[in-house]
């Protein structure tokens, strides 16, 4: 703060240089710090500005919908993968391409090594956990029109993206304990970050 007094003081006089102050005058009145006790509003505003209203549970809801890796925070509902292609044609395919790999968008699919990139960075190669897709499908896809698919839909949905990438059969209906129960052939290789600052690496 000092040395933006300074600052301030040295930009005053050079912006008066054509008149330059008396050696021993004092700093200009607008340059001094605010007292250390200053309110932090001015007097006249109101203790509360009156704006918003208290978010009731229903309303906290819409937002928690987060979704661990070991299922908890799945919703009710279920999804077949023969559901889940008519899904995937309407909403998914002209960004994913026909079998999940073709894009022109993000790669839903990857059967080769995990550590191609990018062929194997992608949800069958790479994802350590399958919750993480129906969080994330729920959350974000389709990407212009996130939220419009019905759980059941995104539950349908996932059955047949996990279902393109080798990991449920054709027949396959997905609901919370199922999908939950799927071991990912990622889930080995990413451990958890409990770095606790400074040096530490892991
Ligand atoms: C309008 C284009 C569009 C549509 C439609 C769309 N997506 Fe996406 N999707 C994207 C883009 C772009 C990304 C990358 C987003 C990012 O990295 O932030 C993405 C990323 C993803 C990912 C993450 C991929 C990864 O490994 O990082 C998944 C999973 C996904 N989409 C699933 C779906 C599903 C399922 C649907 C249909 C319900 C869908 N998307 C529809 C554009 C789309």
């Amino acid at each position: 703060m000092r040395r933006l007094f300074a600052c301030v003081v040295v930009l005053a006089a050079a912006a008066c240089a054509s008149e330059p102050p008396p050696a021993d005058s004092e700093p200009p009145a607008q340059a001094s710090e605010p007292a250390a006790d200053a309110p932090a509003l001015p007097g006249h505003a109101p203790e509360r500005f009156g704006f918003g209203t208290a978010a009731s549970p229903e309303r906290v809801a819409l937002w928690d919908i987060d979704v661990k890796p070991d299922g908890e925070g799945l919703p009710p509902g279920s999804g077949s993968v023969a559901d889940g292609q008519r899904v995937y044609e309407v909403s998914c395919l002209q960004c994913h391409g026909p079998t999940g790999t073709e894009g022109p968008n993000d790669r839903l699919v990857s059967t080769g090594d995990w550590d191609q990139w990018p062929p194997g960075r992608a949800i069958g190669a790479y994802w350590p956990y399958a919750s993480t897709l129906f969080d994330y499908t729920r959350r974000a896809m389709p990407q212009t029109t996130p939220g419009t698919l019905a759980d059941d839909e995104v539950y349908a949905v996932v059955a047949y993206v996990l279902h393109l990438n080798g990991l449920v059969p054709a027949d396959a209906v997905l609901d919370a304990a199922s999908l939950a129960a799927i071991e990912m052939p990622a889930s080995e290789r990413f451990v958890p970050d409990n770095r606790t600052g400074g040096s530490v690496v892991r």
